[in-house]
């Protein structure tokens, strides 16, 4: 029998992931942004109520780094108002609950990857909203919360907002023979596709609730990421690797990637991301052939 799932953002890069994978063993039902406005926790909680899936995923946030910093109050209720309504609402009928959160929690001091059981303080709203969600379903839904941090997703749906930086920076090499590009960043830019496919694993794999990190293995810093995504799709732009030394408005954490042990402890981990970046472009090249 399927598992009855709920997601919340499923027109999203991991909202679509997961319904073109779990579309077999899961029966879903995700409502549109028109549908259901996250910003409306009451009626968010209210759709958990009245369908009583065996599953809920919410896969929706506010990510604009710049608009969260403007609009705080909106990143709050989207990324962690509603998060803890629905979680509570999962507590209530008994599903579990799955809320996907950032390495932007983090301060980006650390000079090894980040466990879950680092202290988290986040440096700029929209890390502060996604902390907030991640305790608010953690409290509200202790046994069946599974709260995903991850880092730099890119996915065969872009978003509508802000596009990925992968089709991004392929959009820039269309108009530019150099493009300038932050080296004083470091994390691990994650597939979408792989997450979802360990997401999925992590809720079969006998692992119990709590805090996971989840991202593609390595790392590297977005100059590096953009000079790979180059070579793989044969573009000649020549990358210019910046130290911007932070100068970033909003701030952001120079070092966050996740020591994925925990979720690997579990048999769930994923690949080294220059192997998912390459099968990725190399489907975006062959689409535009
Ligand atoms: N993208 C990254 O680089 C990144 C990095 C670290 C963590 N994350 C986290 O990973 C998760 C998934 O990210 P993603 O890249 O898949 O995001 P995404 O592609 O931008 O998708 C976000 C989804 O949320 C929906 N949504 C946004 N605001 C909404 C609102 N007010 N009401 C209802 N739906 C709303 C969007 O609907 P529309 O299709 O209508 O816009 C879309 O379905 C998020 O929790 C994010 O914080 C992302």
């Amino acid at each position: 029998m399927k598992l009855r799932t709920l997601i919340f953002g499923g027109s999203g890069q991991l909202g679509t992931e997961l319904r073109l994978q779990a579309e077999d063993s899961w029966e879903i039902t995700a409502p549109s942004r028109t549908a259901l406005d996250m910003a409306d926790a009451a009626g968010a909680a209210a759709l958990v109520r009245e369908l009583r899936p065996n599953l809920v995923v919410n896969a929706s946030a506010l990510h604009l780094v710049d608009v969260c910093e403007a609009d705080f109050a909106r990143a709050l209720a989207i990324n962690a108002v509603a998060v803890s309504a629905i979680a509570k609402a999962s507590a209530e009928i008994g599903a579990r609950f799955v809320t996907v959160s950032t390495d932007y929690v983090f301060d980006g001091k650390s000079r090894r990857p980040y466990r879950e059981t680092d202290l988290a303080e986040p440096i700029q709203c929209y890390g502060i909203s996604k902390l907030a969600g991640e305790r608010a379903a953690l409290a509200a839904h202790p046994e069946g919360a599974f709260v995903i941090r991850t880092c730099g997703l890119y996915g065969s749906a872009p978003s509508r907002q802000k596009g990925n930086f992968v089709v991004n920076r392929l959009a820039d090499a269309r108009r530019l023979d150099r493009i300038e590009v932050g080296s004083d960043l470091t994390c691990t830019p994650t597939s979408a596709a792989d997450l979802a496919t360990a997401t999925i694993q992590l809720l079969t794999s006998g692992a119990p609730p709590g805090l996971y990190h989840l991202t593609n293995a390595g790392s590297c810093d977005w100059a590096r990421f953009t000079a790979e995504i180059f070579q793989l799709a044969g573009v000649s732009t020549r990358v210019v690797p910046v130290d911007r030394r932070g100068a970033y408005a909003p701030v952001r954490p120079a070092y966050t990637v996740l020591d994925c042990g925990t979720a690997a402890a579990h048999g769930v981990s994923l690949r080294p991301w220059q192997d998912a970046l390459a099968e990725y472009v190399g489907a975006l090249v062959s689409r535009t052939r």
